[in-house]
């Protein structure tokens, strides 16, 4: 039989940079095949080609073995592939309904129908997917979890026969990314095959029948999942061995015994309530805690970004909480927020101008920005953090998913700020990369600067953290010492509603 879906020698390119170079990759019929490779390996361009979305410069696209042409989203949904896109491709002020049936051959009508169409058209998917949520309401005013399932259940309702997932739990907590292993068990019942790309290497495991590694453009080869190992992957993913710190070895053991530049006392805003804790210089406090359980809050209150309604806030020993990102900032702390895309980075800006966005005011003299003290402040961090782009003037939205998100870290590298928030700093990003960064927290901490670290990966939080604290619903339910925390226990006090540090 042949392959369901193939792909051939395809190349594309974007001025000089050669985003694939002749790959090639085959899906069976009713496989979840896996598509991995380091960020800016080339995967998302692979997911874009198939889907309609970006046109390859040479190669061919086969279906049943039969060569077709597709050069619009519209074409790949006649031929039953659908996607998942890794930057979420949502109309911000469209409804949940309206971004659902917007473009969908299954739902004519268009999005000028009555609300009781549109609900009964939706409301099966987004119960697959698990999404509650009024249809009305605008995709911007969802969490970036539900405008993921969102996007999964849009999918689903144009019933695709291939289904192209470019990381879809990237932003999804345990629970529904769980959801999503079952959603994707169902469908490959029912035949559908999938396409599954993800740094992830449990997920992988877990899901794939297959996986294809990309590097730099090229295919590696392609593997049954079951026949390999994570070392095996990493290898043809890096094409050398990699060094991965054990918790165990790296874990930071030594407590910090710094000044405190940071204590909060009872801070309660709409979503948390009294909230205390202390943080040193060179410290590094984990926050751990389900969806909705308020760590983000947290750094929007200590950004200035959510209103403190209770309790007190002491920066550098001084009682203030802060009014605005300006005056957070200000003040010595800094937020990399969850959500890269609606809160961090200008798509059309260049790599530099977003980098640099916020120590403008220091790096412009008489009015005007100085370009080459901009490039050389860049050059070291760009370094430290593995940033793969063309030139700092290329602009963010062309770089690949996982180096966006460097972007974003590098400038809050650059400002220096006293108190760092870090939301998921490694989300998209690479497992070689990954390593960088946590090596990079040890050393920013050893150089003096509190870090808060806020991740949904229970082994990140161990490797890299002196203590952790656990949020509930809003509450502070456990505080623990690097040395005593387990996954068990932070799980148990993260779940288990009405357990009190
Ligand atoms: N629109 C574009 N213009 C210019 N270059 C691009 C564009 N899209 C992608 N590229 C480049 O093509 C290469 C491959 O990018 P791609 O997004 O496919 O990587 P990826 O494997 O999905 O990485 P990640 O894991 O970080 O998401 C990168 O070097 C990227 O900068
Ligand atoms: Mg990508």
């Amino acid at each position: 039989m042949p392959d369901h879906l193939q792909a051939v020698g395809i190349t594309k390119r974007y001025g000089g940079v050669y985003a694939l170079k002749g790959a090639s990759f085959a899906l069976r019929a009713g496989e979840v095949h896996a598509l991995v490779g380091e960020n800016g390996a080339g995967k998302s361009t692979l997911a874009r080609i198939l889907a309609g979305s970006a046109r390859a410069d040479s190669g061919a696209i086969l279906l049943h073995g039969a060569p077709v042409e597709i050069t619009t989203p519209l074409d790949a949904q006649r031929l039953g592939i659908g996607i998942i896109y890794q930057e979420l491709d949502l109309f911000g002020n469209l409804t949940a309904g309206e971004n659902t049936v917007i473009g969908n051959l299954h739902f004519p009508e268009g999005r000028l129908v009555s609300f009781r169409r549109m609900e009964e058209f939706c409301r099966p998917f987004l119960r697959q997917v698990g999404l509650d949520c009024d249809i009305r309401q605008t995709a911007a005013a969802l969490s970036i979890g539900q405008r993921q399932l969102l996007a999964i259940a849009r999918a689903l309702s144009m019933d695709a026969r291939i289904l192209l997932m470019d990381e879809p739990t990237s932003s999804l907590f345990d629970d529904a990314a769980e959801r999503l292993f079952g959603l994707i068990a169902a469908l490959k019942q029912r035949g559908v095959s999938i396409v599954y790309v993800s740094h992830k290497m449990d997920e992988i495991f877990r899901v794939a029948d297959r996986a294809t590694v990309l590097r730099d453009g090229e295919t590696i080869g392609t593997v049954d999942v079951a026949g390999t190992s994570v070392n095996e992957l990493i290898r043809m993913m890096v094409g050398r061995e990699l060094q991965i710190d054990s918790i165990k070895t790296a874990r930071a053991a030594r407590p910090p015994s710094g000044e405190i530049v940071l204590a909060a006392e009872k801070l309660t805003t709409a979503k948390l309530r009294q909230v205390s804790f202390e943080l040193r210089r060179g410290e590094v406090l984990g926050i751990a805690g389900l969806v909705g359980s308020g760590r983000s809050e947290l750094g929007a209150a200590l950004f200035g970004l959510h209103r403190i309604t209770g309790g007190t806030l002491r920066l550098a020993g001084e009682l203030r909480a802060p009014r605005s990102p300006r005056d957070a900032m200000a003040s010595g702390v800094g937020l990399l927020p969850e959500d890269r895309r609606l809160e961090g980075l200008m798509m059309r800006m260049s790599v530099l101008e977003n980098a640099t966005l916020a120590v403008l005011p220091r790096l412009s003299g008489l009015g005007f920005i100085h370009r080459r003290r901009e490039r050389a402040s860049l050059a070291p961090v760009a370094r430290q953090l593995a940033l793969n782009c063309p030139s700092p003037a290329a602009p963010v939205g062309q770089l690949s998913g996982g180096n966006q998100q460097k972007v974003l870290l590098a400038r809050w590298l650059l400002l220096n700020p006293t108190v760092l928030f870090l939301d998921d700093p490694t989300r998209g990003i690479d497992i070689g990369a990954k390593q960088d960064i946590y090596r990079l927290i040890d050393e920013l901490a050893a150089a003096g600067k509190a870090i808060i670290l806020v991740s949904s990966e229970l082994p990140e939080l161990l490797r890299c953290c002196h203590r952790i604290l656990v949020l509930n619903e809003g509450c502070v339910t456990a505080h623990f010492d690097a040395a005593e925390a387990t996954q068990e226990k932070i799980m148990s006090a993260a779940t288990n509603a009405g357990v009190r540090a």
